[in-house]
């Protein structure tokens, strides 16, 4: 039997993940100081713990030790960008000390495996579609800033101690697996358009100018449960040796605009949606798509779902 502990498991994309680790047959604990997260997300072996506090790595290394852990996936971080600007000092703290307890008590329990949640941040501005991992990282918040520190030391615990790791960059993730696993926090695109959507509000599009097809922002929109078992096809190309501690991109490769997104929205609740065009948000790139073949050499993982079974999900 295989036991992987999941830290931020009581988060949105940690209780998706470990239901695919579950579905999968790993054992799973979860580690979580619950500051965005809910217990009541996950019912399975469940430490709180916040892992930036300085005695972390003791107590992460006992948990190592009691549920035999032999591989871990560390989600645990704080993501909102316009926080991190404010308060770069928390996010350092949280998501680039956060790493380094966590590679510690790995390396101290000789615990060899690890996926780590990086973002599709690392890249910066890039203004174009099917972005590779060749793409320089050149991050422009504090935010993507404390992802690529935590890649680094991820990257030099491998050269140091054989540590083998891989790092998924996402690209932005939407849906739910069920209404009980759904973001309760409505800070991206879909959440925030569903809702106002119900309220009978007009959603706001900053910027119609863009040089896309349709003039609004194209992303790269991957379904939280694709994501979940990119992180399973992740652990088992880990535990085969197949992953050689790359960063590889997690996404489907085609992109929407805001103006689908609002449509597939409207079409799937069937309420009338009549969006209003704002001025465009600085430091807002026109268009940001993956190249995600490397996940599919690597590790043999695709995305099987579309933005339709996104909306229908963030819906349903
Ligand atoms: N949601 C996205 O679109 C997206 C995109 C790219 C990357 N990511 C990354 O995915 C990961 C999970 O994001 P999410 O959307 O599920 O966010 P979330 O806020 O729902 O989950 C984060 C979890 O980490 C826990 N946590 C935070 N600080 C902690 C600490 N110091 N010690 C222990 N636990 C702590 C929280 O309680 C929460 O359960 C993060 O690393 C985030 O940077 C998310």
């Amino acid at each position: 039997m295989t036991v992987t502990l999941v830290t931020g498991g009581a988060g949105y994309i940690g209780a998706h993940v470990v239901r695919a680790l579950q579905a999968a047959g790993d054992d799973v604990v979860v580690v979580d100081d619950l500051s965005t997260g809910f217990r009541d997300r996950v019912d399975v072996p469940f430490v709180r713990l916040d892992l930036a506090d300085a005695g972390a790595p003791d107590a992460l290394a006992a948990v190592f030790a009691e549920y035999a852990v032999d591989t871990v996936v560390h989600l645990a971080a704080l993501k909102d960008v316009g926080e991190s600007v404010a308060e770069p000092e928390r996010y350092y703290r949280v998501n680039v000390l956060g790493v380094v307890h966590v590679l510690d008590a790995m390396r101290r329990a000789g615990v060899p495996d690890l996926v780590f949640s990086s973002s599709a941040a690392v890249y910066g501005e890039v203004d174009r579609d099917g972005v590779d991992e060749q793409q320089p990282c050149a991050p422009i918040n504090p935010y993507g800033r404390t992802k690529l520190v935590g890649e680094w030391a991820i990257e030099d615990a491998t050269r140091a101690w054989g540590l083998r790791a891989v790092r998924l960059r996402y690209f932005n993730v939407a849906g739910a697996g069920d209404v009980t696993l759904r973001d309760r926090i409505a800070a991206n695109l879909i959440p925030i358009v569903v809702e106002q959507v119900r309220r009978g509000a007009a959603p706001r599009i900053f910027g119609g100018d863009h040089p896309t097809a349709d003039g609004t922002c194209v992303r790269d929109y991957v379904h939280v449960e694709d994501l979940a078992e990119a992180h399973v096809a992740a652990v088992g190309a880990l535990r085969s040796g197949r992953t050689a501690g790359a960063a590889v991109n997690i996404g489907t490769g085609s992109g929407a605009s805001v103006r689908d997104v609002v449509d597939v929205v409207g079409a799937v609740t069937g309420r009338p949606v009549r969006p209003v065009v704002d001025a465009p948000r600085a430091g807002d790139p026109a268009a940001m798509v993956a190249d995600p073949g490397l996940a599919h050499r690597l590790m043999g993982w695709r995305a099987r779902r579309d933005l339709i079974d996104i909306v229908r999900s963030a819906v349903d």
